[in-house]
């Protein structure tokens, strides 16, 4: 099975690319590097022993976009992460964030249609259910009106691509909502890496033990949970990778496939900012340094998943503990700044 994955030399991209190749996928990656590194792609041939093919493509484009599809006519599925992710950014400028998370999709959802791609995988995320009235939130939970332009991106490709399978016979969606993906490949051949000073937590509460920056801000310590500080639900970014394998395997292998369907992907754990940083001294050995600030504008208190949709239709839940998880961020803080040295 030919595999296209959009944004493979990103974060999740990456992880994802290396389960593929190791389940025997062939795979193509498309990227632009607007948030990634060529060399990423020595880090997934050093782990699995193949170097994927790579297109360096802008998916704004559409035709150059058009062209791949020409020359690569037998592509059975589209992972598509690509998009601009940074929350704070967005809100400074919104359009530089609807243009590409949109445009890109709509780019994709044409060729597929044109050239009868029947299966297409997209990033969601849980922004999507902002401040939740029930937890944990499950896959019917309301949508709530999104807090930045990046959230709304998610929520309008969700809904564009779920009227786009509905307006056809062969094609077939997956929206995965996932929650927050950390930490690296145990062999520390890949992992994250944040461009600037990070905006989510585990990069900085990292890159803060290794002494990149003085102090990590605890964004608000009088939230309603247990220790005042807001809660999430984190899960390894190799488990959330897997994941990616079973909505393949169960797009390929379903008798009667439904046009669209939607899965919560987290660990369906409720973890505080303050558990994060003990689970960080743990790992580690050190005692991280932080500090108690005001609460992040825009943030939501408390968020975690009802996963169990996911362990019955996709035959996944999460093999590693929060502290593996934290570990293996650990070890690629350390490698990378081994290499910077
Ligand atoms: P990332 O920035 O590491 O990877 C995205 C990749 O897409 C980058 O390599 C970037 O260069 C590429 N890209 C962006 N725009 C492009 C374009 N127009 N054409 C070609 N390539 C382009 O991000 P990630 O953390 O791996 O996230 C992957 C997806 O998952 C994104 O859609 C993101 O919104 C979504 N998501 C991420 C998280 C998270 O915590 N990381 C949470 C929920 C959802
Ligand atoms: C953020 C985005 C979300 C996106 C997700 C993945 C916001 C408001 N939301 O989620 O839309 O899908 O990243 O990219 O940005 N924290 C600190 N100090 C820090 C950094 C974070 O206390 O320096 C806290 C935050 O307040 C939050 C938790 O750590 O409670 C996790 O933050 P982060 O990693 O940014 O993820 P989210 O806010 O959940």
């Amino acid at each position: 099975m030919k595999v296209l994955v959009t944004g493979g030399t990103g974060y999740i991209g990456s992880h994802t690319s290396v389960e593929l190749v190791s389940q025997g996928f062939d795979l193509v990656i498309i990227d632009n590097l607007s948030n990634s590194k060529i060399e990423v792609l020595d880090g997934i041939e050093a782990i699995t022993g193949i170097r994927p093919k790579f297109e360096k493509l802008d998916l704004c484009q559409a035709e150059p976009l058009d062209d791949f599809f020409k020359k690569n006519s037998n592509i059975d599925a589209i992972i598509h992460f690509a998009a601009y992710k940074a929350v704070g950014e967005s809100v400074e400028n919104p359009i530089k964030y609807y243009h590409n998370n949109l445009v890109s999709l709509l780019n994709l959802l044409e060729a597929m249609r044109k050239y009868q791609v029947p299966f297409m995988v997209f990033s969601s995320s849980c922004t999507v259910y902002g401040e939740a009235r029930e937890l944990p939130v499950t896959e019917n939970s309301p949508v709530q009106p999104a807090e930045s332009p990046y959230g709304n991106t998610k929520q309008i490709a969700e809904e564009i691509l779920q009227e786009f399978v509905n307006s056809q016979d062969k094609i077939h969606a997956v929206a995965l909502r996932y929650f927050n993906p950390i930490g690296a490949h145990p062999s520390s051949h890949i992992g994250e890496l944040p461009i600037g000073e990070p905006e989510n937590l585990v990069p900085y509460i990292t890159q803060t033990g290794i002494g990149l920056r003085d102090q990590l801000k605890i964004f608000g310590n009088d939230y309603e949970t247990p220790d005042g500080t807001a809660v999430r639900d984190y899960l390894h970014v190799v488990d959330l990778a897997k994941a990616h394998v079973a909505t393949l395997k169960r797009l390929l292998n379903q008798q009667n496939k439904k046009p669209y369907e939607v899965f919560n992907l987290g660990m369906g754990k409720g973890v505080s900012v303050l558990e994060m940083i003990q689970s960080f001294n743990r790992v580690s050995g050190k005692t991280l340094n932080y500090k108690v600030v005001d609460r992040r504008h825009g943030d939501i208190e408390k968020i975690w998943a009802d996963t169990s949709l996911a362990t019955k239709e996709l035959g996944w839940k999460t093999e590693s503990s929060l502290d593996e998880a934290m570990k293996t961020a650990w070890d690629w803080e350390k490698q990378l700044n081994k290499n910077q040295s």
